[in-house]
């Protein structure tokens, strides 16, 4: 760590809070808080829930730890003109294709959750591939000089599939891997511990990319049959607020995946839709719907609050995620 990362780690304990005593601080620690972003990504309900605190109490940590991070300039005041928000700049990281970073207005957005939803091969698990990659390449070819977190809940992630992608776009396929933190959640209680101590591998990795491939699927399998729903909506619930969270306040691109049902019921249009209801629709800021066309894959933005619905061509080749007209 550099002398100017200490000083902010310094700034960023736990202790700075001067409700936060060493028996709050140790109970904190043990429910996985490590620093003031911990507090205000997890909030004030999974504070109090985890250390037994009392609601006002935790309610007024959390408030505190925003301030306190206001203060330091690590996120957006309360109130700001849409002047200071307009002229941000936006991060972005290339998808690897022209026309897919078209439709994105760039590519895919830090401090922003995407949704990509899609039939099985339409190139869900490519995407996440690909972005690991370009993450780490510097600004002029598409990334942020960042690393990338990658949690896997279907076990399909393939470091050979890294390297390939890598050799083909002409990277250093040995450092590329290095720069790929992942971690494979076994069920979806581990996803969610996994997820709640995320704050400090993106800081001790300096990662800027968070895939979460699927964010469904545990969800899916494990809460089965109408009695179960309304638990499974709010754990997912949970899931995704939390990933909000970390998207703003570790300003990173967070990019989930998501099944698709038929959907019985819709007479116009297409007849599928994204798993995961409401829950979903509501916690992405993007939602881009992939399906196939011929050997070649559609990207549309289904949901944005800013883009018009549109639809891009792109095809998987050798190097990931690519433009129709540059397949290798
Ligand atoms: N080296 C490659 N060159 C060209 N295409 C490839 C290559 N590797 C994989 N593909 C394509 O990627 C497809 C698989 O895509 P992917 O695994 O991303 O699907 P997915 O949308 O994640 O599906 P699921 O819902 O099952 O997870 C394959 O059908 C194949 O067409
Ligand atoms: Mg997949």
């Amino acid at each position: 760590m550099t002398a100017e990362e200490d000083a902010i780690s310094d700034k960023l304990a736990l202790y700075n809070i001067e409700e936060i005593g060493p028996a709050t601080e140790k109970r904190l620690r043990e429910a996985g808080f490590r620093s003031i972003r911990d507090l205000l990504v997890r909030g004030p309900v999974d504070i109090s829930e985890s250390t037994g605190m009392e609601m006002d109490e935790s309610v007024e940590i959390c408030n505190k730890a925003r301030i306190m991070l206001e203060d330091l300039g690590m996120i957006d005041k309360s109130f700001v003109t849409a002047t200071s928000l307009y002229n941000k700049r936006k991060d972005s990281i290339s998808t690897g294709s022209k026309s897919f970073d078209d439709l994105l207005g760039g590519g895919i957005e830090t401090k922003a959750v995407t949704e990509v939803y899609g039939e099985f091969g339409t190139g869900k698990t490519q995407l996440c591939h690909t972005l690991c990659l370009m993450v780490q390449q510097p600004e002029s070819g598409g990334g942020l000089a960042a690393n990338a977190i990658y949690i896997d809940t279907e076990n399909t992630f393939r470091p050979e599939r890294l390297v390939s992608i890598a050799q083909a776009r002409g990277f250093d396929s040995q450092k590329a891997l290095e720069n790929v933190i992942v971690a494979k959640a076994y069920n979806s209680a581990h996803q969610e511990l996994i997820i709640d101590e995320a704050g400090s591998v993106i800081e001790d990795n300096n990662a800027r990319l968070i895939i979460v491939d699927s964010a469904v699927a545990h969800y899916r399998a494990e809460f089965i049959g109408r009695a179960t729903l309304s638990e499974r909506q709010q754990r997912l619930n949970r899931f995704m607020h939390i990933l909000v969270r970390i998207a703003e306040t570790y300003k990173v691109a967070v990019v989930v995946t998501n099944q698709i049902q038929a959907s019985p019921d819709a007479y116009f249009g297409d007849t599928v839709r994204p798993v995961g209801g409401h829950v979903l629709a509501h916690t992405s800021t993007y939602r881009i719907y992939l399906k196939r066309s011929g050997k070649n894959r559609i990207a549309r933005m289904v949901d944005s609050p800013y883009h018009a619905e549109r639809e891009v061509l792109f095809t998987l080749s050798d190097s990931g995620i690519s433009d129709v007209n540059e397949a290798r």
